[in-house]
């Protein structure tokens, strides 16, 4: 007990603020751009879209913000300690136009902002999906995209997610490798009965996606899309981020996320990771690539639902985690397919956290929060 109290205030003393080092920014401004551009990035005071300013502030970037609720801004700016290089803008998908001074001036997008619901009722009809799921994801894109129109951005970097994906073939089987074609039908999901935890999350991401990727090709819009896996790290938001919630679910027990991990074990058969400070990298390295076109997975890599409990254990020594098993259908333990980066490795990138510095700085970001407790109980 001694030994674990003592393990977990070394994790705690370890800083999670440290996000991207600055000793590091010569080599990102060589290798991500000259950073003289401007770029937007939507839903600035989210998860990723914090980190995202941060980096791009970090680089030398001029960056306008996008916060739907100006409330929210407040904490973040001294954060981000952007000076005259960072503008703020309010903005919200659900409304025309509201996007039109924050692109303006900007040579490229980061649309990072999406609806979070995961789930609403079970059994809605097709009516009730239609127009209360899939035209408001499409309308809060295309409001985004008619915006860069009329300013004439040339690119926008859209976070897609990995809900977009499934490791199942035509008839059910799992497939050894998955890339960036093998999509999930949206008729799949919408057929599901029962339905998966987080199929609205899903849905909307399938539908927000494919509206951004239409309409770049029709507008000439260079539109490249991140798959983005769970993301975990440190964290600059007030509040602790849903993917955090997700990974830590079976040490919290939270069963919303529980499920919600249950439901990507499901559908992939493992589960993919990243770190946030990657995902960012990713991002801008996308948008200045000159041959970054269509879709690109972003994982660190994928482990079972039960080595990722392992992996847990190993950072936060609880005797007692939550069942997994009575969640988790499928893939529990089957050789996990491997969810492959390969598009984006062989344009150049490389990744700088594994699955067990995910987990580590996670749990010791948690720990400094105050998330998980330094004294578990159990
Ligand atoms: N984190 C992950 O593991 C993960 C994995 C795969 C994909 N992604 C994708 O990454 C993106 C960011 O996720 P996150 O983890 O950073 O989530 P997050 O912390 O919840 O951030 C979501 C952001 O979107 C904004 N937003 C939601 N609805 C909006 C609207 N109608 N108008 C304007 N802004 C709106 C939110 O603003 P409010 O604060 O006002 O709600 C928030 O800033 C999303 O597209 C998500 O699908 C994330």
């Amino acid at each position: 007990m001694v030994i674990l109290f003592l393990y977990i205030i070394k994790l705690k003393e370890e800083s999670c603020l440290f996000l991207f080092p600055q000793k590091k920014k010569k080599k990102k401004m060589e290798k991500y751009g000259n950073g003289e551009q401007v770029y937007c990035v939507t839903g600035a005071n989210g998860y990723i879209g914090s980190c995202l300013v941060k980096l791009l502030l970090q680089n030398g970037y001029t960056v306008h913000a996008t916060i739907r609720n100006p409330e929210k801004w407040s904490q973040l700016l001294s954060l981000w300690d952007g000076g005259k290089k960072l503008r703020v803008f309010k903005a919200d998908l659900e409304e025309e136009g509201s996007f039109d001074e924050a692109v303006k001036g900007c040579h490229g997008v980061f649309h990072v902002a999406a609806s979070m619901e995961f789930s609403t009722i079970d059994n809605p009809d097709f009516e009730y999906v239609e127009s209360k799921i899939i035209e408001p994801a499409k309308k809060g894109t295309l409001n985004l995209m008619k915006s860069c129109s009329k300013y004439k951005v040339k690119k926008v970097v859209f976070t897609s997610s990995i809900s977009t994906l499934t490791a199942k073939d035509t008839s059910g089987k799992w497939r050894k490798v998955v890339d960036e074609t093998c999509q999930n039908p949206i008729a799949h999901v919408l057929n599901a009965k029962p339905k998966p935890s987080g199929w609205v999350y899903v849905v909307s991401k399938l539908v927000t996606e494919e509206a951004a990727l239409d309409y770049g090709k029709q507008n000439g819009i260079d539109v490249v899309s991140v798959i983005t896996t769970t993301v975990g790290g440190s964290f600059l938001t007030s509040s602790v981020p849903a993917s955090i919630q997700v990974i830590l679910s079976p040490l919290t027990g939270d069963s919303k996320y529980l499920s919600i991990l249950a439901a990507v074990n499901s559908r992939m058969g493992s589960i993919a990771l990243v770190h946030i400070e990657d995902i960012c990298n990713v991002h801008l390295f996308l948008m200045n690539h000159p041959q970054a076109h269509g879709r690109f997975i972003c994982s660190s890599g994928s482990c079972l639902i039960t080595d990722l409990l392992n992996h847990l254990k190993q950072h936060y020594p609880i005797s007692n985690p939550n069942p997994i098993h009575r969640y988790a259908t499928g893939g529990l333990n089957s050789i996990p397919c491997e969810i492959s980066s390969k598009r984006l490795k062989d344009l150049g990138f490389k990744y700088k956290h594994d699955i067990n510095h995910i987990i580590h700085q996670t749990i010791a970001c948690s720990l400094d929060y105050g998330f998980l407790s330094s004294s578990p109980l159990n």
